[in-house]
C-alpha cells in the first residue's frame, strides 16, 4: 500500500488518540524507525497491524475504522489526484470514472500500486453499482471514500450508499443512488 495511505492513516489516528498512544502503537508494530514516502509502496502487512492496534485502542471495530478512515482520506485525495479529476465532476460522475482514469493512473504513476479492481456500472442517471474485487477486503475504505465525496461536493444529503457484502462470494458491491 501506498506510502501516502501510511501518512494519512497517522493523521487520522491522531485524531482519535494521543500521540503517546499512537507511538505505543509504532512500537508494538516494530515500525517505530519506519519513516514513510508518499510515492513508495510498503507491505499490507503493516497498516493490516495499524488498523488492528488503533481499532484495539479505540474499541472500534476496524470496518467502521475503515470507512471513517475512507472519509477523511477524500480531500487529500482530490487534492494529489486533482490531475486526473475533471473539475465539472460531482459525486456520480467521478465514482464512473473512478477506475477507468483515477486507479488506472495510480497504477501507472507509481509502480507496485494495487488499488482494487473496481467495475463501475451507471445503471441509470442517478444510480451507480461499483464491484470491489480485492484480496485485501477493504471495502469499507471505499465505502467511506464515496461518503467523503458526497462531503466534499456538499451532496451528503442528496447521495446514499448501500454496501452489499458477500466476501464468500469472492465480490462485494456498492449501490450509489442521487436522491433528487
Ligand atoms: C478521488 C478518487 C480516488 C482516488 C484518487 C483513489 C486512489 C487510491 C489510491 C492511491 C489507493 C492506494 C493503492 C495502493 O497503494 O496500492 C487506493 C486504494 C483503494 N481505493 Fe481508491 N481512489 C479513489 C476512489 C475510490 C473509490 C470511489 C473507491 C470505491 C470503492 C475506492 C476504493 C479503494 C479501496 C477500497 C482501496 C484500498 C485498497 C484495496 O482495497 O485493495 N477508491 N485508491
Amino acid at each position: 500500500m501506498h506510502g501516502f495511505i501510511f501518512i494519512e492513516y497517522e493523521k487520522f489516528a491522531l485524531n482519535h488518540l494521543s500521540y503517546k498512544a499512537w507511538d505505543e502503537i509504532l512500537a508494538e508494530n516494530n515500525l517505530q524507525d519506519r519513516q514513510y514516502n508518499p510515492v513508495t509502496i510498503y507491505p499490507d502487512s503493516e497498516i493490516r497491524a495499524l488498523l488492528s492496534s488503533v481499532s484495539r485502542r479505540t474499541q472500534l471495530p476496524q470496518e467502521q475504522l475503515l470507512e471513517l478512515f475512507g472519509m477523511h482520506l477524500v480531500p487529500d485525495l482530490m487534492k494529489v489526484y486533482r490531475a486526473y479529476i475533471n473539475p465539472q465532476w460531482r459525486t456520480l460522475d467521478l465514482l464512473e470514472h473512478a477506475e477507468n482514469t483515477i486507479h488506472v493512473s495510480v497504477r501507472k504513476s507509481t509502480a507496485g500500486a494495487a488499488p482494487p479492481i473496481l467495475q463501475v456500472f451507471r445503471l441509470r442517471h442517478n444510480e451507480i453499482e461499483i464491484h470491489y474485487v480485492s484480496e485485501r477486503k477493504m471495502i469499507e475504505l471505499g465505502v467511506g471514500i464515496i461518503k467523503g465525496l458526497a462531503r466534499f461536493f456538499n451532496e451528503t444529503d442528496n447521495i446514499s450508499v448501500e454496501l452489499l457484502k458477500n466476501e464468500a462470494a469472492g465480490s462485494s458491491k456498492i449501490m450509489v443512488r442521487q436522491l433528487f
